[in-house]
Parts: C-alpha cells; sequence; structure tokens
C-alpha cells in the first residue's frame, strides 16, 4: 500500500505522517512500494494460518458487550490487517509480513513502581483469571483516517485492580517489547525504544480504557499489537501502545515515544478534537478506511459522554494535541 499515494488528495504535500521527520520522500515511496509489492492479503493471511494454535483460542469469540455501539460498519478485516502502524517493523503501513517475526508466546507482562508487590504474569494466566467479551469501538489515528474494530479484552480498570496500586500512584506507564533481533525498526537508533505510552489513573480506570488480546472474534494479529495492546478510543491511535510488556505506576506524568521525539506535534493527552488541528493538518474530517468516505470528525472521537469529565479543571493543559 502506498500511503503517499492514497493521501494525496487529501493532505498537502506539507501534511504528513510522523516517519516524514526522518525519511525523505523519495526514500518512503522506495521502501512502501517495495512492501507493497512483497505482500499481498492473501499472503498475510497465510502467515497467520501458520502459526501454532494460540493457547487462548477456546475463550473466542468472546460475548459482546451491547453497552458500546457505533454509527457506522465495522472496517473490513483484510483492511485491519493491511494497513497499521507498528513503527518496531517499519514506518510504511505494510508491516504485517514482518510483524510474524515476534514470538508471542510465552509473553509476560512485568508490573511495578507504586505497588503493594511487585508481579509478574503471563498472558494466558491473566486472561483467564479476569476473562473476556468483546466490544465494538472506533479508532482515529492522528494521522486523519479511521476505522471500527471488533475488539476482545477486558477493561483496563481490571488490570489496576489486580496490581494494587499505592495511593501515590498519578500515571500508568506501559511499555512495549525490546527486540531488536525480531522488530527492524528497534535497530533504528533515533527512535526512543521502547515504545512507551501513559495515562492517567483517572484514564486509565475509566471504563472504556481496553486491554485488548483479540479481534474480529479471535487472538488479535501480531500487526495489530498481539498479545496484548491498549485500547483508548476517545484518543488519537498513537496513545493506544501495542504488545504491551511492561506496567509502571509513577506519580511522574510518562513521556512517550511520540512525544520524545516530536513535543510539539504529539503531547501526553492527545484527545480527538476536530478543532484543534495538528501543527501541520486539520483534524476537522477523516477518511473511513475502506469506504473511500470522508465524515466529520467526533469530538473525543464521539465518546465525550463516557470521559469528558476526566478533563474538568485541567483546561489549561494542552488535551487535545
Ligand atoms: N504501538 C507500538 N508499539 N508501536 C507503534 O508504532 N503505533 C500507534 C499505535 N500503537 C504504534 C503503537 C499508532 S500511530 C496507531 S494509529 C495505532 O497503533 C495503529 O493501530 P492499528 O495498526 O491496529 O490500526
Amino acid at each position: 500500500m502506498n500511503v503517499i499515494h492514497r493521501r494525496g488528495w487529501e493532505l498537502p504535500e506539507s501534511a504528513a505522517t510522523p516517519e516524514r521527520f526522518f525519511f525523505d520522500r523519495r526514500a518512503f515511496l522506495a521502501a512502501s512500494g517495495a512492501v507493497a509489492l512483497s505482500l499481498s492479503p492473501t499472503i498475510a493471511r497465510a502467515q497467520r494460518a501458520a502459526d501454532a494454535p494460540d493457547p487462548s483460542i477456546d475463550l473466542y469469540p468472546a460475548k459482546r458487550n451491547g453497552k458500546y455501539t457505533l454509527d457506522r460498519p465495522i472496517t473490513d478485516e483484510e483492511k485491519n490487517l493491511t494497513y497499521n502502524n507498528f513503527y518496531e517493523f517499519g514506518s510504511s503501513k505494510a508491516v504485517a509480513k514482518p510483524a510474524q517475526a515476534l514470538k508471542i508466546r510465552p509473553w509476560t507482562i512485568k508490573i511495578d513502581g507504586m505497588v503493594e508487590k511487585e508481579q509478574e504474569i503471563g498472558i494466558d494466566d491473566l486472561m483467564r483469571k479476569v476473562g473476556i467479551e468483546e466490544r465494538l469501538y472506533r479508532h482515529r489515528c492522528v494521522e486523519a483516517w479511521s476505522m471500527t474494530v471488533p475488539w476482545s479484552g477486558f477493561p483496563l480498570a481490571k488490570l489496576v485492580e489486580l496490581a494494587k496500586p499505592l495511593a501515590s500512584a498519578k500515571y500508568l506507564q506501559m511499555e512495549t517489547f525490546l527486540d531488536k533481533s525480531v522488530a527492524s525498526g528497534q535497530r533504528q537508533s533515533w527512535y526512543p525504544w521502547p515504545y512507551r505510552e501513559g495515562l492517567t489513573m483517572a484514564e486509565a480506570t475509566n471504563e472504556l480504557a481496553f486491554m485488548v488480546t483479540g479481534a474480529y472474534g479471535k487472538p488479535v494479529a501480531k500487526q495489530m499489537g498481539a498479545p496484548l495492546r491498549l485500547a483508548v478510543p476517545w484518543k488519537y491511535g498513537f496513545k493506544s501502545i501495542k504488545s504491551i510488556t511492561h506496567f509502571t505506576f509513577t506519580d511522574k506524568q510518562p513521556k512517550s515515544f511520540w512525544e520524545s521525539l516530536q513535543a510539539a506535534e504529539y503531547g501526553f493527552w492527545a484527545n480527538v478534537n476536530p478543532e484543534v488541528s495538528h501543527p501541520r493538518w486539520s483534524q476537522a474530517s477523516e477518511e473511513v478506511l475502506g469506504t473511500g468516505q470522508r465524515r466529520p470528525t467526533l469530538l473525543f472521537n464521539g465518546y465525550g459522554e463516557y470521559v469528558a469529565d476526566l478533563y474538568k479543571g485541567l483546561e489549561k493543559e494542552r488535551l487535545w494535541a
């Protein structure tokens, strides 16, 4: 898939995906063109099928929680499997093939920092302990495209409860795996690996904050962040960190991957707001992937009734970028 070609009509030349800070246009075109030729959706499907059976397969499909409804159709699964941001495996959208190198079992999650007791827990123990459900959520990338995904997983609040944070903890920091031997992107030393994100405790325990273990009625694909990723649908997609191995409770506001790289463009809060433009492009509307349509973007991506109260009294903060 050629991102620049696809987006030519919607964004000015100066507007960009984050990677264009680091790669010139010619190199980017060459790289994405090469990957597009080498990966077809059929190959991506075959690679997933070639994996050993997932030990959590019996938990799927999980029962849908009907509370979270949509205003648009679910994005075609094939689209979601072949259009991803996962910089650990490259800076184009065509990361499905390289991401298959990620080994997702055993997968141990470390929980530390301001907690009663540090602990480590395997992904399968965690899932069976807390149980999973399905939720339909919209996903809005800062790059002005959106998808609609049937995620499976559990509320992040359940993990927080399991972790027993101290009253002094104010934030939850999350980190992705770090393994240069499988993730070629992590050999690019100008990025501040590992990928890192953070939420306030109030955000982390909001009912919408969801730990994803599955999508489309089965374990989530590697390129979508297996075996454990975040979905915070009222925020721009870069907050929804993939393939998490480490949760740290802290009293210091975490500095995220993109914030470390370009704080002027990617901040801590990153709540969706159609009226606050990204420095290089408008956020007023979004391309609904797979439909060829644009829609007006919604404040908090349409989830204001759940989250607007979290930001009362914080109006002086840079809440929207
Ligand atoms: N998590 C990690 N570890 N690495 C990434 O590059 N990209 C983010 C987010 N989480 C990213 C990540 C961005 S910019 C987006 S829009 C979403 O993942 C994309 O999720 P998707 O590929 O499932 O659509």
